[in-house]
């Protein structure tokens, strides 16, 4: 199946707007499934936050009872810092709730950095693993233009790391604590070179607070002020917006 989301290599990022957030979590779902319904043992790359779960509850609805991605292997961008294991925030926990447990992933294949003992050699540890990098790589953006964790001033050529967390990152991220003082301030993330080492990536953006990254991401100067306009150094590269998040694009 040619699907009409995946760009052909070298021609930029390609930028499809949707008229909506669930219109924009179809072409999402669409690209994630045809990636593996071409590869059912590829390696994917999964983001958490509330812009991609659109996008799960379809391939959940889709495919809780199939078994397409039962060979399938998933790497998470990043994971907090200090988190009990299986706390509910945690970004494992969370896409194992939102998507792998319910349509087969094994957990044993579901990888994020590891975030407790000896956090460097952790980061090492999870560039092995991710090796020659995924095969299609699911991005969110922040309103200040991170990616993973990667907060802006982060150097394009950081592998995986550990981070100290923006003011505006954990209070956009307080939502999904019983309390802002509870956001973890640390967390280790994919490095911008790990994530470009994804043969595709996919990045998807909803709702007008994202504009102005989303604008500074495709069109402003390429700077580590802005992560996300790192992006553009990659061959292979797909923007999924709803018209608010495009809403700041010339
Ligand atoms: C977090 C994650 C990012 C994600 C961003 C945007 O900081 N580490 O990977 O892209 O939030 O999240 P949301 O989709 O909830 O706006």
């Amino acid at each position: 199946m040619t699907d009409p989301a995946v760009p052909p290599g070298g021609s930029g990022p390609r930028v499809v707007v949707a008229g909506d957030a669930e219109q924009a979590a179809v072409v999402v779902a669409r690209t994630i499934r045809a990636a593996v319904e071409v590869d059912p043992s590829c390696r994917l790359g999964l983001a958490t936050g509330a812009t991609p779960s659109p996008a799960y509850r379809l391939l959940v609805h889709e495919l809780a009872t199939t078994d397409l991605f039962v060979d399938v292997t998933a790497f998470l961008l990043d994971e907090y810092v200090g988190l009990p294991t299986g706390d509910p925030a945690s970004y494992r926990a969370t896409i194992r709730r939102e998507l792998t447990d319910a349509i087969g992933v094994p957990a044993e294949r579901v990888h994020a950095p590891v975030t407790t003992g000896d956090l460097e050699a952790s980061c090492a540890d999870y560039e092995s693993l991710l090796g020659s990098g995924v095969d299609l790589q699911l991005l969110g953006i922040g309103r200040n233009g991170h990616l993973g964790f990667n907060e802006p001033g982060t150097p394009f050529e950081w592998t995986t790391h550990v981070v100290e967390l923006s003011a505006t990152t954990r209070s956009d991220n307080a939502r999904f604590f019983a309390s802002p003082d509870l956001v973890p301030t640390h967390a280790v993330t994919q490095g911008l070179a790990t994530i470009g080492r994804a043969r595709h990536l996919l990045l998807a953006a909803t709702g007008a607070a994202k504009a102005p990254a989303v604008a500074a991401a495709l069109e402003g100067p390429l700077d580590t002020a802005c992560p996300a306009s790192s992006l553009r150094l990659h061959p292979r590269v797909t923007v999924v917006l709803d018209r608010d998040a495009a809403g700041d694009l010339s």
